[in-house]
């Protein structure tokens, strides 16, 4: 089936926030930031900005009748600074005034003076200090310590990682209105929006079943709107309530990028031990996460990280340590992946290390320490439906890796401008929330008299699918067309307390919530069948529309069905609820069974670097992606490529810069470059691995958004491979693997290097 949306987004006629006709009297919003990363703030001289002719209303923390709090696992986040600002971005005034042009003018006249604080961005600099977010985490199984003698081979090494951006194509925004009695209506662009109503509730000081919150679809999320749309949300709620007026703020993309968190950059510590035979004994890690200015996120996305320590592979002996550290950048947050790809990579290049000291392809080593059925995860759980050796043999015998290594061999030996590198990266990646407690969903289905149905469910639809995923869920469920379903958007008053839709387990949740809804109403509807046809309701069925009795068709119709039900005073509305079964977790040991599943994958990255330019081209990636039995291929594998480029562009080219000043230089898309069409791997193939599914999975279709991101490290060790064809001495470990590092790696004594103009003249004379 066709994704229900694909009409609607060719055509333009799909509705995201900016599109929402605006009431009469609409007022729009802009947020003063702090200029500075670190500061105590000394001034504030408001006087000109409120002046200046149609601005209505300049606000700071003063006019928060209820907390100045949104922090959503601690309360340590500030809606406003107050008289310290903690990283450049961080909001401290709202102008609102009856234009956006007007409110940005405004924004230009206000003043602040500032006695400037110590600014860190580094996250080692900051454990040094003991700038910590929350203690330190510790996971591990055996004890690694005790195990380096035993090993034949221990190797050491340093890991850089850097954040990456959104750039989700529709900025943080949201629109709010007053209703009747204090009651308020918000329309926001957030993953989640019961965070963003708790957090209304909170900073306003009213409770909950005031705020209604809204969500018809975003453009883009990616984890960015799991917690950062919340702000938003409370400065328009804040000035709609108090000046009793509609009022819409949508950041520009120059301010969405400066005030808003991004991927965790990482700086890591590895120790891996092996034996003879490349099993890996041993594993020590330290991670040295850049939190920024507050936690947001973070102390979840820590999980993640040390749930996804060892990747794809049993390591007996493991330690990881984590230091979430606090530094002064806006508050990193989630981003496809969570954590995990950051976890990932250091067990990558930890193997990458061994392999080049060992003299013996990396995939070697990967290979013999891939996860058996029922290995245990150091956390605890037991591996069960392992599907990662079948994907990577799948894979080798599918896309004949082993003679296109030996393609490469002989076009490395013929070529001298050019080099060749292959790679491969299983991914394995569990499914859930890591709070337990997320792990719940709730669906609302109506039945209108004519046959119609109408679907509520708590997830948020932003490009990957759910909604057609629902649908079909939903058309399955009653077997009837799936025209007659409308997916409504999401809401609070309509589902109440939802998660947000992140983790990758919107689809899951949501749609096993609307199958109990779903389910319901069928065995009701069944009963009735049974009665007008005389019969017992376990000889009914629903098929194609038709009611059937005993495997035989009657011209009893869905629709007539229906309409009977309904004179007959049937109830024909149903609400489900889920909660995922069988997962806890011990976060003081670390111990427990988090995921309800995982899901598995290989891919293989062929690429060819221009050792003269430093440039490269991603030739080919061959992909075998565990989809379980997939509810809709289509989509799938589009979010298989969609997150496999954005995986890309995350270890090659997205390169966020800040100065020392904590001030991002990177900060528009002509310094941060996304991929386009041209860094699309020339080849990509996806082939879906043929299971049976899972039964935690909706309808045995595995969660699919985030797990194929994990593949893009597999790019960052091509091209290492390649550039050792060069510069076999090339071992540093440091994401993205931007053409100027290649090149700085290929030639680490040749100063000419540092001097781009004379480099450049050199080369050309060399073409
Ligand atoms: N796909 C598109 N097109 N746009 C998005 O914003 N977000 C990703 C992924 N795929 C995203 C996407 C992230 S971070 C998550 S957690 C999942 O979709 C969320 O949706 P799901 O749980 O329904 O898979
Ligand atoms: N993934 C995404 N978002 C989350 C998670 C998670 O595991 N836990 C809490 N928020
Ligand atoms: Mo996705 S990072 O869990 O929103």
């Amino acid at each position: 089936m066709k994704n229900i949306d694909s009409k609607g987004h060719v055509t333009g006629k799909s509705l995201y926030l900016d599109d929402i006709p605006v009431r009469q009297g609409t007022l729009h919003a802009v947020v003063f930031f702090s200029p500075v990363a670190h500061a105590k703030i000394t001034g504030l001289d408001l006087t000109a900005a409120k002046n200046y002719p149609g601005v209505i209303d300049i606000m700071t923390a003063h006019d928060i009748p209820g907390e100045n709090q949104i922090g959503g696992i601690i309360p340590d986040e500030l809606l406003f600074a107050e008289n310290e600002t903690d990283f450049l971005g961080q909001p401290i005034v709202l102008v609102v005034a009856e234009s956006e042009r007007i409110a940005r003018r405004a924004r230009q006249l206000i003043k602040i003076t500032f006695e400037e604080l110590e600014i860190v961005t580094d996250p080692r600099k900051a454990a040094e200090k003991g700038l910590l977010l929350t203690p330190p985490s510790i996971f591990s199984m055996g004890d690694p310590e005790k195990k380096w003698s035993r090993c034949k081979y221990v190797f050491e090494g340093s890991v850089e990682q850097a954040g990456q951006e959104h750039l989700y194509l529709e900025t943080q925004g949201a629109y709010c209105y007053p209703a009747e009695n204090g009651n308020l209506m918000v329309h926001s662009s957030t993953q989640s929006p019961t965070a963003a109503q708790r957090t209304i509730a909170k900073v306003l000081g009213i409770s909950m079943n005031q705020i209604q919150v809204d969500v018809v679809r975003l453009g883009g999320g990616f984890g960015g709107k799991e917690d950062q749309a919340t702000a938003p949300a409370v400065l328009v709620a804040l000035a709609s309530q108090k000046l009793e007026k509609p009022v819409k703020l949508v950041f520009s993309r120059s301010d969405d990028m400066q005030m808003t968190g991004k991927r965790h950059p990482y700086s890591s510590d590895f120790k891996i031990g092996l034996s003879s035979d490349f099993k890996i004994l041993s594993y020590e890690v330290t991670y040295y996460q850049n939190g920024g200015a507050s936690n947001d996120l973070s102390p979840a996305i820590s999980h993640r990280t040390l749930f996804h320590t060892t990747n794809s592979y049993f390591i007996p002996d493991v330690k990881a340590t984590l230091y979430s550290c606090k530094t002064n950048l806006p508050p990193n947050t989630a981003f496809r992946g969570f954590g995990a790809p950051q976890g990932m990579f250091v067990m990558e290049s930890a193997i990458a290390k061994a392999a080049m000291e060992l003299h013996v392809p990396a995939s070697l080593i990967q290979k013999r320490n891939l996860l058996k059925e029922n290995d245990l995860f150091y956390y605890g759980q037991k591996a069960r439906q392992v599907n990662i050796r079948k994907t990577w043999k799948t894979l080798c015998d599918e896309y004949r890796l082993q003679e296109k290594q030996k393609e490469i061999e002989t076009f490395n030996q013929r070529n001298k401008i050019y080099k060749k590198g292959l790679a491969l990266m299983p991914i394995t990646f569990g499914i859930s929330f890591t709070n337990i407690s997320m792990n719940q969903a709730r669906a609302l289905v109506h039945i209108y008299h004519d046959g119609s149905l109408g679907v509520s469910t708590g997830a948020i639809e932003m490009g990957q699918g759910v909604n057609t995923k629902m649908l079909q869920v939903a058309a399955h469920a009653f077997s009837i067309d799936p025209k007659r379903i409308k997916i409504e958007s999401t809401n609070t008053t309509r589902v109440s307390n939802t998660s947000p839709t992140a983790a990758s387990s919107g689809a899951d949740l949501n749609g096993n919530a609307l199958l109990v809804a779903c389910n319901a109403l069928l065995l009701r509807l069944k009963s009735f069948a049974a009665s007008m046809l005389g019969a017992t309701k376990k000889d009914i069925e629903f098929i194609k529309e038709k009611v059937y009795l005993k495997g035989k068709e009657t011209d009893l119709t869905w629709e007539k069905l229906i309409q009977q039900a309904f004179l007959n005073r049937v109830n024909l509305t149903e609400h489900g609820h889920y909660a995922t079964p069988v997962i806890h977790f011990d976060v003081e040991k670390g111990k427990g069974h988090p995921f309800a599943y995982h899901v598995y994958g290989t891919a293989a990255f062929v690429v060819k670097v221009d050792v003269l330019r430093g440039i490269y081209e991603v030739e080919e990636v061959d992909i075998v992606h565990d989809f379980g039995d997939s509810l809709n291929q289509t989509i799938d594998i589009g979010q298989v490529e969609g997150a496999l480029v954005q995986g890309i562009g995350y270890m090659t080219m997205e390169e966020l810069r800040y100065n020392n000043e904590g001030k991002l230089l990177s900060n528009s898309l002509s310094t941060y470059k996304v991929p386009d069409i041209y860094a699309v791997p020339k080849v990509l193939n996806v082939t879906p691995l043929k299971t049976t599914g899972h039964s935690l999975a909706v309808m045995g279709s595995k969660a699919v958004g985030e797990p194929p991101l994990l593949y893009g490290p597999g790019v960052y060790f091509a091209i290492q491979n390649a550039m050792r064809e060069f510069n076999p001495q090339y071992a540093s470990f440091d994401a993205p693997m931007t053409p100027e590092k290649v090149l700085m790696g290929l030639y680490p004594q040749n100063k000419s290097v540092a001097e781009p103009a004379k480099t450049e003249k050199r080369l050309l004379k060399t073409e």
